[in-house]
C-alpha cells in the first residue's frame, strides 16, 4: 500500500433521521466540507471558510483527535500533522456538520498512512464516536443510508436514492447543540409509539427503495424525537402539518434540528410556494432562515487528486 505525501478528502453535509427513523437513517447532501492532511514537524491546523467560528487550532481540534483515533487503530505514530479544512456546511444546526469533520478527518488519516482500516472500520470508529450512526453512515457512504449501532459495531445498507429526489431545506439563523435536543427526549415512550415509529420507518425505506414517492407522506411522521423538540423550534409543528399541502413529499426535522428539510420531486415541485410557505412559517414566529436547495449526493467521503504544487484553495476551487 502506498502512503502519499498530502491528502485532500471531500466529505458531504448529511440530514438524519428522516423524521421517523430516529438514529437510523440518513441521507448525503451536496454541500460539502473539504480536509487536507499530511505530516508535519509540528501541528498546524487552518480553518477557511465562514463556518469556522470557536474551532479549535491546536491538539484540541476535532480533525486531530479523529486523526489520532484512527493511526491509534491502525498501530501507528503520526503524532504531528498539517490540517487544512474548508467547510460550507453550516455548524450546529443539523445538518451533520461535526459528522462531516469526523469522517473527514478519519477518512484522510486512514489514507494518510495507506489505507489500513477498511471503510466498515471507520464507519464504527466514527459511530463510537457520534453515539449514532447516521449522520456518519451518510457521510462517509453517500445517498441515503439505513443504519444500526450496537454499541460495538455499525452496520449498515445504502440505497441509491431516486434520481427525481431532491430537497429544499430551511436553516434557522440561531444554533441548537445537539445535546440540548436530545435532552429534551424521554427516557422511554410508549408501545403504542414504538410501533408507529417502527412502521412507519419501515414503509419510508420501503418507499425509497422502490422510488414509491406518494407513500412519503405518509410515512415521514415520528412519535420519538420530533413531538419533543418541537419547543425548541417554533413554527415546526406547523410546518411539519402542512409542508406537504405546499408542494413537498415528506418534510422532518433535519437530524437534531433547527433546519427543516422537505423532500421534493424534481418533476412536480412547486419549489416556490414551498419556500415561501418555510419562510413565512418561520418568520410568524420571528425566525429569521435561509433556504437552500439540496440534491442527495450519492457520493460519500473521497480522497481528491491534486496535482504537486497544487494548493488547497485551489483543488477546492476546481470541485466548486
Ligand atoms: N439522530 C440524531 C438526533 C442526529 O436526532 O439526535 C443528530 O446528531
Amino acid at each position: 500500500m502506498t502512503a502519499p505525501d498530502r491528502v485532500i478528502v471531500k466529505v458531504p453535509a448529511s440530514t438524519a433521521n428522516l423524521g421517523p427513523g430516529f438514529d437510523t437513517l440518513g441521507m448525503a447532501l451536496e454541500l460539502y466540507a473539504y480536509i487536507e492532511m499530511s505530516r508535519a514537524e509540528v501541528t498546524q491546523i487552518e480553518l477557511y471558510g465562514n463556518e469556522m467560528q470557536g474551532i479549535p487550532t491546536d491538539k484540541r481540534n476535532l480533525i486531530y483527535k479523529v486523526a489520532q483515533i484512527v493511526f491509534d487503530d491502525a498501530g501507528v505514530s503520526v503524532p504531528e500533522l498539517h490540517i487544512s479544512m474548508y467547510s460550507d456546511i453550516p455548524l450546529t444546526r443539523g445538518l451533520g456538520s461535526s459528522a462531516s469533520a469526523i469522517v473527514g478527518g478519519m477518512v484522510a488519516a486512514n489514507a494518510l498512512i495507506g489505507n489500513i482500516l477498511s471503510k466498515e472500520r471507520i464507519f464504527t470508529l466514527a459511530t463510537e464516536l457520534e453515539r449514532h450512526p447516521d449522520n456518519v453512515g451518510a457521510s462517509l457512504y453517500g445517498g441515503i443510508i439505513v443504519a444500526t449501532w450496537d454499541g460495538e459495531t455499525a452496520r449498515h445498507i445504502r440505497l441509491e436514492p431516486h434520481a427525481d429526489l431532491t430537497t429544499l431545506v430551511a436553516i434557522p439563523e440561531f444554533q441548537l447543540a445537539t445535546e440540548k435536543a436530545r435532552h429534551v427526549l424521554p427516557a422511554s415512550i410508549t408501545m403504542g409509539d414504538a410501533v408507529f415509529n417502527v412502521s412507519h420507518s419501515s414503509l419510508l425505506v420501503a418507499a425509497f427503495a422502490s422510488g414509491e414517492f406518494e407513500m412519503i407522506r405518509h410515512t415521514m411522521k415520528d412519535r420519538m424525537h420530533q413531538p419533543y423538540r418541537a419547543s425548541l423550534i417554533p413554527g415546526m409543528t406547523e410546518i411539519l402539518e402542512k409542508a406537504t399541502d405546499n408542494g413537498a413529499l415528506g418534510v422532518a426535522l433535519s437530524g437534531a434540528g433547527p433546519t427543516l428539510i422537505a423532500l421534493v420531486d424534481r418533476k412536480h415541485e412547486k419549489e416556490i410556494q414551498l419556500e415561501q410557505f418555510l419562510l413565512e412559517t418561520l418568520k410568524h414566529e420571528q425566525i429569521t432562515a435561509t433556504t437552500m436547495r439540496l440534491a442527495p449526493c450519492t457520493e460519500g467521503a473521497v480522497v481528491l487528486q491534486a496535482t504537486q504544487g497544487q494548493s488547497f484553495m485551489d483543488v477546492i476551487k476546481g470541485e466548486m
